[in-house]
C-alpha cells in the first residue's frame, strides 16, 4: 500500500478510506476506556495527525503501550472525522508496526520544553521539534522562491566556485586550504612555500561568488550564485556564522538605483511566498517566537524601502539625541545599533542606505565623483539591521587597480576580474543576501544558530 503523507491525510480527502501514514510519534495518551491516543508527525507538514490504537489489537500490550516520544511506526487504518475536538480527521488504526522504540529516559526531546543553546549541542535531532521542523520548511520555501524569483526575470543560476585564490571582500577573514603536511611545512626563505602545495598557490574557501558571478553577467546579462560562503571571523554574536549561505545576483548595464530596486523587490517576494506558503508554520512563530512577526511581515510588504545617503544617515543619528555605544562620525562604519536605530525607531520600515565612506568599503565598489564615497548599500531591515550588502561595481581600471593596492592587496590574482574592465566593460552592479538573516527575520528567531541545519561558528563545528 502507498504512504500517504501527513499533511494530504489532514486535506481529509480520503474519509472512511484506508491508508497507510508512517512517522515519529510525539506523544502518546492512554485512555481509561482501553485505547491510545499517538500524536504521529511526519514533517510534511506543522501539525500532527491523531491516531486512534484500540487495546484489542495483537502488538497493543507487547508495544503499542511501550511506544514514546520519538518512536518511529507506521499505521494502517480508517481516515475518519474526528470524534473530539482539536483536529478534523484521525485514523482509527488496524495496524501498528514499530520501526524503532525511543527510550524516554535517554531522548532528550521527548519529554519536557528544551532550550534552544541545549539544542545545538543536539542538532542531528533538534529537527524533530515543532520549531525545527517549522524553521526547516520555511527555509526551504525560501530557497525555492529565491530561485522561482530569478528565474522569473531572465536570470542564470551559476555554481560559483568554493575554492579560491583570492579575497572578494579584502578583510583577510579567509580559511585556508591546503594539502601540504603541517608538521614539515616547506619554506622557501623563510616564507612558506605554497608552490608545492595541492593548487599551487595559497588557496582559501570563498567568502563569496560575487567575483565569479560577474564574470557571467559581463557576457550573459543576468545571473546569481546561491551557495556557502566561509568567514573566519571572530564573531560570537546571534547573527554571525562561520559558514551561511548567500544569495548574489549580478545584473549588467545596471547601476546603484536598479540594485537597490531588484534588492527591494526580491525581498517582497520572499515574504509573500513565506506568508501565502508557509501559512501554519508562520502562525506557529508568531504564536511562539515573535508575537509581532506576521504584522511585521506585512508592513514590510507594504512599505516602500527608504533610500538614505550614509552622510545623511550620520546626520539623522547624530542629532537624534539617542545614546550609543559606538560615535556616529563619518567615516566610521555603521554599527548594529546605529541600523537599528534607522529602521526600527527612526523610519519603521526598511531602509537601504547608499553611498558610504570609500575606506570603509571593499576594493570593488564603484567611486562616486565625490572623491569619498563608493556606490554602495545596505540593506537593514528591523530586528536584524543589515541583511544585503551590495553596490555598483568599479568598471574603471584605473581606479580599480589603484584601490586594490591602496587595500595592500596583490594585482596579480584578479588579472582576470580586471579582464572584464579591458574588454567590453559595461557598468554592471549586484549584492549580496545573507541567507540565514533572511529566515531569521522572517520567522523572528533571535539566534542565527537556529535557523541552519548545522551550525559552525568558533570552536564548533560538531555534526
Ligand atoms: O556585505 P557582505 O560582506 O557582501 C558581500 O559579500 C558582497 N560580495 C555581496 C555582493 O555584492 N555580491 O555580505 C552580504 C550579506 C550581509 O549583508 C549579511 O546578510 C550576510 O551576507 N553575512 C553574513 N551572514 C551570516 N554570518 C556572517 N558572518 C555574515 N557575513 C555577511
Ligand atoms: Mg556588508
Amino acid at each position: 500500500m502507498k504512504r500517504t503523507y501527513i499533511a494530504e491525510a489532514l486535506e481529509g480527502k480520503n474519509i472512511d478510506k484506508e491508508i497507510l501514514v508512517k512517522g515519529w510519534v510525539r506523544t502518546r495518551r492512554d485512555s481509561k476506556g482501553g485505547f491510545s491516543f499517538i500524536e504521529l508527525n511526519d514533517g510534511s507538514c506543522f501539525n500532527n495527525l491523531q491516531i486512534i490504537v484500540d487495546a484489542d489489537l495483537d502488538n497493543y500490550q507487547d508495544e503499542v503501550i511501550k511506544l514514546f516520544p520519538g518512536s518511529s511506526i507506521a499505521v494502517k487504518g480508517t481516515l475518519i472525522k474526528s470524534q473530539g475536538g482539536g483536529q478534523s480527521v484521525e485514523v482509527k488504526a488496524d495496524e501498528v508496526k514499530v520501526y524503532g522504540f525511543c527510550d524516554p529516559d535517554e531522548y532528550a526531546v521527548g519529554k519536557q520544553r528544551v532550550s534552544f543553546e541545549r539544542l545545538r549541542e543536539l542538532a542531528h535531532i533538534r529537527v524533530r521539534t515543532n520549531t525545527f521542523g517549522a524553521v526547516t520548511r520555511v527555509r526551504n520555501k525560501l530557497a525555492k522562491a529565491t530561485h522561482d524569483f530569478f528565474q522569473e526575470r531572465g536570470f542564470y543560476y551559476i555554481n560559483t566556485p568554493i575554492i579560491t585564490a583570492n579575497d572578494c571582500e579584502g578583510a583577510g577573514e579567509m580559511f585556508r586550504v591546503t594539502t601540504l603536511d603541517h608538521n614539515a611545512i616547506p619554506r622557501n626563505e623563510g616564507n612558506v612555500d605554497y608552490s608545492l602545495d595541492f593548487f599551487g598557490k595559497e588557496s582559501f574557501l570563498t567568502v563569496s561568488g560575487q567575483l565569479a558571478v560577474e564574470c557571467f553577467a559581463c557576457g550573459l546579462s543576468n545571473a546569481y550564485t546561491f551557495g556557502p560562503t566561509f568567514r573566519a571571523e571572530n564573531s560570537n554574536t546571534s547573527r554571525h556564522l562561520a559558514e551561511f549561505w548567500m544569495i548574489e545576483p549580478e545584473m549588467a548595464f545596471a547601476d546603484l538605483a536598479d540594485d537597490a530596486d531588484l534588492a527591494e523587490e526580491y525581498i517582497k517576494y520572499l515574504i509573500t511566498t513565506v506568508l501565502n506558503e508557509c501559512a501554519k508554520d508562520m502562525n506557529f512563530f508568531n504564536k511562539h517566537i515573535d508575537k509581532t512577526i506576521l504584522q511585521t511581515l506585512a508592513h514590510v510588504n507594504e512599505s516602500e524601502f527608504v533610500r538614505l545617503s550614509y552622510t545623511d544617515a550620520i546626520d539623522i543619528l547624530s542629532k537624534s539625541g539617542q545614546k550609543f555605544e559606538y560615535e556616529t562620525v563619518w567615516g566610521n562604519d555603521l554599527q548594529t545599533e546605529h541600523e537599528r536605530f534607522l529602521t526600527e525607531e527612526e523610519f519603521k520600515k526598511p531602509v537601504i542606505v547608499t553611498d558610504y565612506p570609500r575606506d570603509i568599503k571593499a576594493f570593488y565598489m564603484k567611486q562616486n565623483d565625490d572623491g569619498k564615497t563608493v556606490a554602495a548599500m545596505d540593506v537593514l531591515v528591523p530586528k536584524i539591521g543589515e541583511i544585503i550588502g551590495g553596490s555598483q561595481r568599479e568598471d574603471d581600471l584605473q581606479k580599480l587597480d589603484s584601490r586594490i593596492k591602496e587595500q595592500g592587496m596583490d594585482l596579480e590574482p584578479y588579472w582576470w576580474y580586471r579582464d572584464l574592465r579591458k574588454f567590453g566593460n559595461v557598468p554592471h552592479a549586484g549584492f549580496g543576501l545573507g541567507f540565514e538573516r533572511m529566515v531569521q527575520f522572517v520567522t523572528g528567531m533571535e539566534n542565527i544558530r537556529d535557523v541552519i541545519p548545522f551550525p559552525r561558528t568558533p570552536r564548533s563545528a560538531d555534526f
